[in-house]
């Protein structure tokens, strides 16, 4: 055991729901809470423990509820206030958890707070926001939006600049007005106070601006300003205070959202001696296929760098910090089409990741339809697609000369609608998902993948990640033990050892769509082995020294 003390989010898997895309109650083509309800044990059936619910929140929908202009009420869409309730009851009383999305580097700018401070410049609320003059008839400084475009809006009332990040419908919120961070943990304890057991934080490390707001380097006309607001000055302060006033009250797991953090600014977050998170998602393995221009730039990846991600976050955190493990989310492309191969191979690829994911050292999220192996959407038209981001780097990139096939080949690899398309329930229209007509198209092809059909094959995605789940429940040293990479610069397989005093695992894994052959190094030494999982029934293996993979094959050993 290493000197991490245990606790219950470490032993967890997690869930995410992406409300709007998860399953619509009543026919208005948009996932809501009742939908949610109905699936409960279809959750439980899985196996996980908590889920992370993306945000449920009153709000106009510039980012799908990322821009939230109520944080103490439900959204519309989504049901009331009665129905959250019911959904708090119903996850307790299966025995899952449930933590909620807390967006605190901005709000939307339909809040009243926004409202009110966009009013005049003596208005109360007026430093609830970053509100700036212009400079030389231009914005405050030349920081670019992460959705295209300047981070800065003029607005005319007062002929001031607000900052936003994000959407100009995202103003950022001034944390260095202590009633904004009052409010917010007033906020945040109301809803811990209804049971909630945590947080995942929206961009959390990026409250806290460097004074004085300078530009950025670089030779746009907006260039990327992160190092005057990416794990800024004040930010530990803040979350300390936080966590002070609020989160160390109760017993409950929280996760950073954290761009462009290394191991050693993570444990800044997450070390215990901290008091400030359990854990935050790290980007690094997400960037790992964006070229010198950014997300859209895409460029080929390969294993080793892969695994050199892998190894420096298991290591440096080892022993220090928590970490958390995903593979894609609601802003990601779908892992299999990323790091698998969505074709041919796709389940058995699917199940490989898989159990990459249940077998490194951190807490494992699961994407929703992740575990049906869902793939990527090529929807032929720009008309089809719903996301903000998408959609300005659209118009931006056409703009400066792009042509559309190449845009949309970035779309195809890079676009968050790529998870944003509605789950796959069944054979019926639109997958099961709404009676009426879905605010994003669902995939077509839904009715090979698909929740009924997965129930119906024992050997499906969806069972292969419940016999994960059911196994990391029964290995210790899966969730305590040390992890040591294996065949550092093969190209083809990824293999490690997990040990935690006399246990120890074995986890080959090839991510090649032919087949390879994994020779043991002899360090690795053992008297006797057991599968506890592949993802081939045919053939066991019997010689560990020499493996033959199959495409795409995964093999968990236990060596005694
Ligand atoms: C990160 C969220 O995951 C993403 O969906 C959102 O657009 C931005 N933060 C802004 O809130």
């Amino acid at each position: 055991m290493n000197n991490l003390k245990r606790t219950w989010w470490k032993e967890s898997v997690v869930y995410q729901i992406y409300p709007r895309s998860f399953q619509d109650s009543n026919g208005d083509g948009i996932g809501d809470i009742p939908g949610i309800i109905s699936r409960l044990d279809y959750l439980k059936a899985l196996g996980v423990d908590i889920i992370w619910l993306s945000p449920v929140y009153e709000s106009p929908n510039d980012d799908n509820g990322y821009d939230i202009s109520n944080y103490q009420s439900i959204m519309d869409d989504f049901g009331t206030i009665a129905d959250w309730e019911a959904l708090l009851e119903g996850l307790h009383s299966r025995g899952m958890k449930l933590i909620m999305d807390l967006v605190v580097n901005h709000s939307s700018d339909e809040h009243v707070w926004f409202a009110e401070s966009r009013k005049s410049k003596d208005n109360p609320y007026r430093d609830y926001y970053i509100w700036r003059d212009g400079k030389d008839g231009k914005e405050p400084n030349n920081w670019s939006s992460f959705f295209s475009g300047p981070a800065w809006e003029l607005d005319e009332t007062t002929g001031q600049y607000f900052l936003h990040l994000f959407s100009k419908k995202q103003p950022d919120l001034n944390w260095e007005n202590e009633k904004v961070r009052r409010e917010v943990y007033e906020m945040m304890t109301w809803w811990l106070d209804k049971g909630i057991d945590g947080f995942r934080m929206d961009v959390i490390n990026l409250i806290s601006k460097v004074e004085g707001l300078p530009d950025a380097a670089g030779e746009g006309q907006y260039n990327f300003g992160g190092d005057y607001f990416m794990n800024g000055p004040r930010i530990h302060e803040f979350l300390q205070e936080m966590n002070r006033e609020v989160l160390s009250k109760y017993d409950i797991m929280t996760v950073g959202e954290t761009i462009g953090v290394t191991p050693e600014d993570a444990i800044q977050y997450v070390g215990e001696d901290r008091g400030e998170l359990s854990m935050v998602f790290q980007f690094e393995l997400m960037d790992i296929d964006s070229g010198p221009g950014g997300k859209w730039n895409v460029q080929p990846w390969t294993l080793s760098a892969f695994k050199r991600i892998m190894s420096k976050w298991q290591n440096d955190m080892y022993g220090k910090g928590w970490n958390s493990l995903y593979l894609n989310n609601h802003d990601q492309p779908r892992m299999v089409s990323r790091f698998g191969h969505d074709g041919e191979f796709r389940k058995v690829s699917a199940k490989m990741l898989a159990t990459l994911l249940h077998t490194l050292q951190g807490t494992p999220y699961i994407y929703q339809g992740e575990e049906l192996g869902m793939t990527n959407v090529r929807f032929e038209s720009i008309a089809q697609y719903r996301d903000i981001e998408t959609l300005n780097m659209f118009k931006e990139y056409r703009e400066a000369g792009h042509s559309v096939e190449n845009i949309m080949a970035s779309i195809y690899s890079k676009g968050r609608d790529n998870a944003r398309t509605p789950m796959q329930w069944d054979t019926t229209a639109h997958g099961g998902f709404t009676a009426g007509t879905p605010w994003l198209s669902v995939n077509p092809n839904y009715k090979e993948i698909n929740v009924a059909e997965a129930l119906s094959d024992p050997d499906s995605v969806f069972h292969y990640y419940r016999r994960l789940i059911e196994i990391r429940k029964q290995q210790d040293v899966i969730v305590y033990g040390k992890y040591e990479a294996l065949l550092e610069q093969d190209e083809r397989i990824y293999a490690y050892t997990r040990t935690l005093g006399e246990e120890r695992l074995l986890v080959v894994l090839n991510f090649y769509e032919a087949t390879v052959t994994f020779e043991l190094p002899t360090t690795v030494a053992y008297t006797s082995f057991e599968q506890l999982i592949g993802n081939y029934s045919a053939a066991e293996h019997t010689d560990l020294q020499r493996l033959e993979l199959r495409p795409y094959e995964a093999q968990l050993f236990k060596l005694r």
